[in-house]
């Protein structure tokens, strides 16, 4: 079946959620912080994600701006860095994260050839309404679809049935595409086509499916969502 909806992940895929730890940094009187930042970032993510599929295998559900805090915490702590008024400030910074640059007109050429367009998404709603905000990609969106409606975060099946749940489509009219490679093959699991966007070139998930279609960037979307 023809594309007719490009379904995107928050977090890395859209949003640069390095941005929140590099910019501060960068900011005067954080030199213990910038001399560790990279692990810290790198720390921060791993513990989000895991305590995702954690609470969602236990069945403890949270919102995901609380596992975000909770991340954040372990890595400071990691780092010997537990640090109120850091710990605020990155908060604030992943709160209003930067899009990667090609983002908007890739947008914009989705809309332009008709297609619908979506943020699918473990955020909360007001994490990613302020997320859209501040990387003012509000106009190129149809839709921005949070887990919270279903209390479970991804890979749940749940999650990807709000995609058919907004726009009536089959699985194999949308496009799905994240950064998170255990995302883009749950995705296809589920019978999404998929595009996994590797900008770090890290090898595939060994997991029970694959996506069908990698790419460096998002620039190239629009063009492989015409061809399918
Ligand atoms: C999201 C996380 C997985 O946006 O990046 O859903």
């Amino acid at each position: 079946m023809p594309i007719t909806t490009c379904v995107f992940d928050a977090y890395g895929t859209l949003f640069d959620v390095a941005a929140a730890a590099r910019i501060a940094a960068a900011e005067p009187g954080r030199a213990a912080f910038a001399a560790k930042w990279p692990q810290i970032a790198a720390d921060w993510r791993a513990k989000q994600l895991q305590y995702t599929w954690l609470r969602a295998v236990s069945d403890t559900h949270t919102d995901f701006w609380q596992v975000t805090q909770d991340g954040l915490d372990y890595a400071l702590e990691a780092a010997g860095l537990a640090d109120p008024e850091l710990r605020e400030r990155l908060m604030a910074l992943y709160f209003e994260l930067a899009a990667f640059e090609e983002v908007p007109e890739m947008l914009a050429q989705l809309k332009n050839a008709g297609m619908n367009t979506a943020i699918l998404s473990n955020g909360s709603p007001e994490m990613l309404t302020g997320a859209v905000e501040s990387a003012g990609i509000g106009e190129h969106l149809d839709a921005v679809l949070s887990v919270q409606t279903t209390g479970v975060f991804k890979p749940h099946k749940s999650v990807y049935d709000l995609v058919g749940q907004r726009f009536n489509t089959s699985p194999d009219q949308v496009l799905f595409v994240s950064s998170n490679g255990w995302d883009a093959a749950y995705a296809s699991h589920y019978g999404f086509q998929t595009v996994w966007v590797n900008r770090a070139g890290e090898p595939m998930d060994r997991l029970p499916a694959s996506p069908q279609h990698i790419l460096a960037d998002l620039s190239g979307i629009a063009k492989l969502a015409g061809k399918l």
